[in-house]
């Protein structure tokens, strides 16, 4: 699907390789922009990167980028540069290991706040200066419906994507007098369609293999969801797009868009 104005927008996409990374990648591609994807399996990359290629309008290219080292993010920035302005961020890393709080090992929590949010605000630290001094920009992460609702099941992940709402709302607080946009997409859960097109870090990966787990968590979860049904990776990738392109005039900043079948509805 094409949305208008982003031919010849650059953007960088961390974690466009993906469950639901690739389809923004793509939709990006669709739409005429230049897309760097920062990712660590380079091979899931370029297969996106060819598709997005196929659409014969932007530019697309893969770099090898552990998103936890500041040099390597630093490098993919550069590469954006190469096609001028850096004028969209999507974030997409992210991920858990579910369980009671009581059950999980301790080891995990420094993990789960390096994947879910010390890497966000190395990239913010990295990008918004640069958009500050643009006077433009669009910076897009991605939080949850567990950073609404809380749920036993999601204890620190959910505190973390609550965190990541917070501080979008106060960056975009500071920065919106300079032009800079920063918002949330907050899917529901969003198994993917097709799970050879998951990257080979991705937590999902692991956690779909439990057969088990994933059979007791929807049974949970579903009842839960007024629409009844889970995600769909594609259709939460276009909640990044309405927010990346001018569709609404530039004029949202600080929004969370939910994209979780009704199971939070804000007042
Ligand atoms: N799917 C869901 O049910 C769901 C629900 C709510 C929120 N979310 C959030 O939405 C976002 C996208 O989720 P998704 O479903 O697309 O998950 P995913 O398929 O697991 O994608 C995660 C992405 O992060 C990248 N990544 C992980 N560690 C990295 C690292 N150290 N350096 C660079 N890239 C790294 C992965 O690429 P490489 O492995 O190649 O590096 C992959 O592209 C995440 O923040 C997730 O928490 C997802």
């Amino acid at each position: 699907m094409y949305y208008p104005g982003l031919e010849g927008k650059n953007a960088l996409l961390i974690g466009g390789n993906s469950n639901i990374g690739q389809y923004v990648s793509l939709l990006l591609a669709e739409s005429g922009a230049n897309i760097v994807i920062a990712c660590r399996d380079t091979k899931r990359g370029n297969e996106i990167a060819e598709e997005a290629r196929a659409f014969g309008k932007g530019e697309a290219v893969v770099v090898k980028t552990d998103c936890s080292d500041w040099e390597a993010i630093e490098n993919a920035v550069s590469r954006v540069h190469e096609f001028g302005a850096i004028d969209i961020l999507y974030h997409g890393v992210g991920g858990d290991w579910p369980g009671h709080f009581l059950d999980l090992d301790p080891e995990l929590w420094d993990k789960l706040y390096q994947l879910n949010f010390k890497n966000i605000l190395m990239a913010y630290k990295i990008v918004l200066p640069i958009m500050k001094q643009q006077r433009s920009g669009c910076f897009i992460t991605m939080s949850s419906v567990m950073g609404r609702i809380p749920t036993p099941m999601e204890p620190i992940y959910g505190a973390l994507k609550c965190g990541l709402i917070y501080l979008a709302q106060t960056l975009a607080l500071d920065l919106g007098p300079y032009g800079v946009r920063i918002n949330v997409v907050a899917p529901g859960p969003t198994p993917p369609k097709d799970p050879d097109r998951l990257s080979e870090g991705s937590l999902l990966k692991t956690l779909i293999e439990n057969k088990e787990l994933v059979e007791n968590l929807t049974a949970e979860i579903l009842p839960q969801i007024p629409l009844g049904k889970l995600g769909d990776p594609e259709a939460c990738a276009h909640a990044v797009l309405y927010l990346a392109s001018p569709v609404t005039g530039g004029y949202q900043t600080g929004q969370v868009i939910g994209v979780d079948g009704g199971w939070w509805m804000p007042k």
